[in-house]
């Protein structure tokens, strides 16, 4: 009986094979990709600027080299087995590999691995006290970030956090809805935002420059919109960036207020009735809109008119229905709000 190539069967798994190999090169060239992406210096933790993501990068580094050595000497050893000649072995020698390998060597590497390890946990007996406190709150889905001023009261920005180099700072984590996780890669480790209760995260940032920050929570439909900037600035840059937070706003807030915008945001000096939303007295002065739009009149105004658009499930409605000259009122004071 002869078999020919054409055979169903013969088809059938040539046509899988193909499959198999034109998947496996789009894979060759996906997982780099996914690999790579990872890598952006500003939202790495592969490319620390403060103290504690060093030392995660350093152990991350070295139980990659260690399971390197240790994936290379067990693969090493499958290959011996199957390709060495065969030839008897004492039971001495055996039992030597047996406890050598299987009980001696992981006790001695993962004991080490564990009081190495440990002694990176942070202290958490009274420590000094922190040279700033910042109080987060994650909503959904964006940052309240408020500091502590001079005397006290409370600074209140959004989607940003701004932190002088080398000052050890205290982020005082909380959350009115649901649990968020906040995380700045390059900074430090993550820690939740729980209703009802305030977390402590100590960080102590090193280089300064603008870092990514991201909710590792998931906490609704725009979870992954819920990005925010850290700028860590050289220590004498910051009082300057502080006092011009402090100061009160100034402008035209008559369409802003009449559109009953001032219900949710707050501009201090112009507009202090509403809280839910976040506070837009130096709004202009920021970077972003909404932590993921770069601040420009043309974003801003698209987002002004559907903010779904951008964060689906937004707690704030679109003005596309306000007539035009109020719109553009809106817009223009927002833009002067530096
Ligand atoms: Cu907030 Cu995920």
């Amino acid at each position: 009986m002869a078999f020919h190539n054409t055979s169903p069967s013969r088809q059938g798994a040539s046509l899988i094979a193909n499959r198999l190999r034109s998947c496996s090169a789009r894979h060759a060239l996906i997982f780099p990709a996914i690999a790579l992406s990872g890598c952006v210096p500003g939202q790495s933790a592969l490319h620390p600027a403060g103290e504690d993501a060093a030392e995660v990068a350093q152990l991350f580094w070295i139980m990659a080299a260690g399971a390197v050595v240790i994936w290379s000497v067990v693969f090493g050893a499958a290959v011996y087995a199957v390709l060495a000649r065969r030839k008897p072995t004492s039971e001495r020698a055996a039992d030597l590999v047996v406890l050598g390998g299987g009980v001696v060597f992981p006790t001695v590497t993962l004991g080490l691995l564990l009081a190495y390890g440990l002694t990176l946990l942070p202290d958490w007996g009274p420590g000094k006290p922190p040279d700033m406190r910042l109080h987060v709150s994650g909503e959904q889905y964006w940052w309240r970030v408020s500091f502590e001023g001079p005397d006290g009261e409370r600074i209140e920005t959004a989607n940003e956090v701004v932190l002088p180099a080398g000052a050890v700072v205290d982020f005082v984590l909380t959350s009115p809805d649901v649990i968020h996780s906040f995380w700045i890669p390059p900074l430090g480790g993550k820690m939740d935002t729980i209703p009802g209760r305030e977390n402590l995260l100590r960080l102590r940032p090193t280089v300064p420059g603008v870092y990514r920050g991201i909710c590792t929570e998931f906490c609704g439909a725009s979870h992954t919109f819920m990005a925010f900037e850290a700028r860590v600035v050289p220590p004498e840059e910051f009082p300057a960036y502080l006092a011009a937070q402090a100061a009160p706003a100034k402008g035209d807030a008559t369409a802003f207020l009449a559109a009953g915008c001032g219900g949710c945001h707050r501009v201090r000096g112009l507009a202090e009735m509403g809280s839910t939303g976040p506070d837009l007295t130096h709004f202009a002065s920021r970077t972003s809109i909404a932590g993921i739009l770069d601040n420009t009149p043309d974003n801003l105004r698209d987002w002004l008119a559907n903010p779904a658009r951008f964060k689906p499930d937004v707690r704030m409605p679109g003005y596309h229905m306000l007539p035009e000259a109020e719109f553009e009122a809106i817009l223009t004071f927002l833009g002067g709000l530096e």
